[in-house]
């Protein structure tokens, strides 16, 4: 194991930077503040309400994640944003039509405080969008500088001991990883000659890292998941995550299909289809933006079941997954799961989920717990893609060559056990044999 890293305190005010104001980002922000206040409380959010088992079984310590280890308390959170939509945070809850009215009241001065600074966007990547609060300039690289500018000019306004930024803008069309990212020196020149390689998403991500602040990618699209910004963040100790929040029904599906194999079910077929009505519905109406989140959704039942390991059970399963624009349904989803398993001597058997579920309310607390758990990582010296973040993310980001881990409970286990390294306690193996042998 590598050598266990010293975390520094956790003093000073974490600002968190959300390129992208709309339904997730401003959920987040008005639930901080609700929690806050007391109005609300944070469910969802491990550091917020989830305990870590330290030790043996019968030894009885069992501290709350954040007694355990230093995470910035709520109180010491101060936000900022980008979006080519110029609402402040009030105008666009409302639009998003996430939270109730009486929720939202409460919180008005609060989220028409923040207002988001003007975005670099672009449409050729986000088609369905427009806006007028927008940067202008005549290369990337000059968009990157004003990001940077942006990034400072935020943290001594509010006073920031420390940043990180967390993607929650739009799905980008999709980008396949080519020559311009496969290097840092190649990137700034694609920057520099106006590329079509590099995505408004990943210049937000270049500032970031250049600036050394922590970031994290909600969406699918590409952003920091090329070599170019990896290396970047190793070289400036920076810490990464990606992509694609989990939530909804690529949630459901990491929690049921590692149930299945556990019990080496076969699994024929899955069929997975949704109708939502927000923006992001909106956005993933165009076949480019629906294809970067296919890919994202595709690949999670592949990595789960190995069906080329387990060919009789796997080798045969049709998945599809489809996403249809419904404006009626506005922000509350729903996601019907079709799934045709096949049990003792090939019996087919059929499961039906139907989630009606509210997107924005699964993400804003991985938003909240991502940032502070990135913040903890840089204060740990940590740099480069933290993996055991993958838990959080529908597509995880991992090294050069090595299959992302999908399924939820060992996700969960490489997180808990990453904290209790960071905290200096032994990982649990759950082997348990001590328990009832002399020893
Ligand atoms: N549960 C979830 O809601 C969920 C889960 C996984 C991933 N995501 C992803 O998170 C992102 C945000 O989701 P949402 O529901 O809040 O969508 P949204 O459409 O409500 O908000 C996205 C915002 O990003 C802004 N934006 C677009 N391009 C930008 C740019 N270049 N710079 C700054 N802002 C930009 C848009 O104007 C919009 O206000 C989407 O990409 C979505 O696919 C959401």
């Amino acid at each position: 194991m590598s050598e266990r890293p010293k975390v520094r305190d956790v003093g000073g005010r974490l600002g968190i930077l959300l390129p992208g104001f709309g339904a997730v980002a401003t959920t987040f922000v008005a639930g901080v503040e609700a929690a806050r206040r007391g109005l609300a409380r944070p469910l969802g959010s491990l550091t917020q309400l989830n305990t870590i088992r330290l030790g043996k079984r019968t030894a009885d310590r069992v501290p709350r994640i954040a007694d355990f280890l230093p995470l910035v308390p709520l109180e010491d959170l101060a936000f900022g944003a980008w979006d080519p939509i110029p609402d402040d945070g009030y105008q666009s809850a409302l639009k998003a039509g996430v939270l109730d009215a009486p929720h939202l009241k409460s919180l008005r001065g609060f989220l028409e405080g923040i207002r988001p600074m003007p975005a670099v966007f672009d449409r050729a990547y986000v088609r369905r969008l427009d806006g007028t609060n927008v940067k202008r300039a005549t290369t990337k690289m000059e968009l990157a500088n004003g990001l940077r500018e942006d990034i400072r000019r935020f943290s001594r306004e509010n006073g920031c001991e420390r940043l990180v930024m967390i993607w929650c803008g739009s799905t980008e069309i999709f980008l396949r990883p080519g020559p311009a990212h496969e290097s840092l020196d190649a990137f700034e020149a694609a920057m520099e000659s106006n590329d079509p390689a590099i995505a408004p998403s990943m210049i937000y991500a270049y500032a970031a890292i250049m600036e050394g602040v922590p970031y994290a990618n909600g969406a699918p699209n590409l952003s920091a998941d090329v070599p170019a910004l990896e290396e970047a963040s190793v070289a400036r100790g920076v810490p990464l995550a990606g992509k694609d929040f989990k939530t909804g029904q690529t949630l459901m599906k990491t929690i049921l299909a590692p149930g299945f194999k556990a019990r080496m079910l076969g699994i024929d077929g899955w069929f997975s289809t949704n109708i939502l009505g927000n923006r992001d519905g909106e956005v993933l109406d165009d076949p480019d933006s629906f294809k970067t989140k296919e890919e994202s959704k595709l690949g999670v039942l592949e990595h789960v079941l190995q069906p080329e390991m387990y060919p009789e059970l796997y080798g045969r399963l049709y998945h599809k997954v489809r996403i249809n624009y419904y404006p009626p349904r506005g922000d509350n989803k729903e996601g019907w799961d079709n799934i045709d398993i096949v049990g003792w001597m090939g019996y087919p058997m059929q499961i039906k989920v139907d989630f009606l579920c509210r997107d924005s309310i699964l993400a804003a607390p991985i938003v909240l717990d991502l940032a502070l758990f990135l913040d903890l990582a840089a204060r740990a010296g940590l740099s480069g893609i933290q993996e055991w973040l993958s838990f959080y993310f529908k597509s995880p980001q991992t090294a050069e060559g090595l299959y992302p881990e999908h399924d939820l409970f060992i996700q969960h286990r490489k997180l808990k056990n990453t904290l209790r390294w960071l905290g200096g306690e032994e990982p649990l193996t759950h082997l348990g044999m001590d328990y009832y042998r002399d020893g």
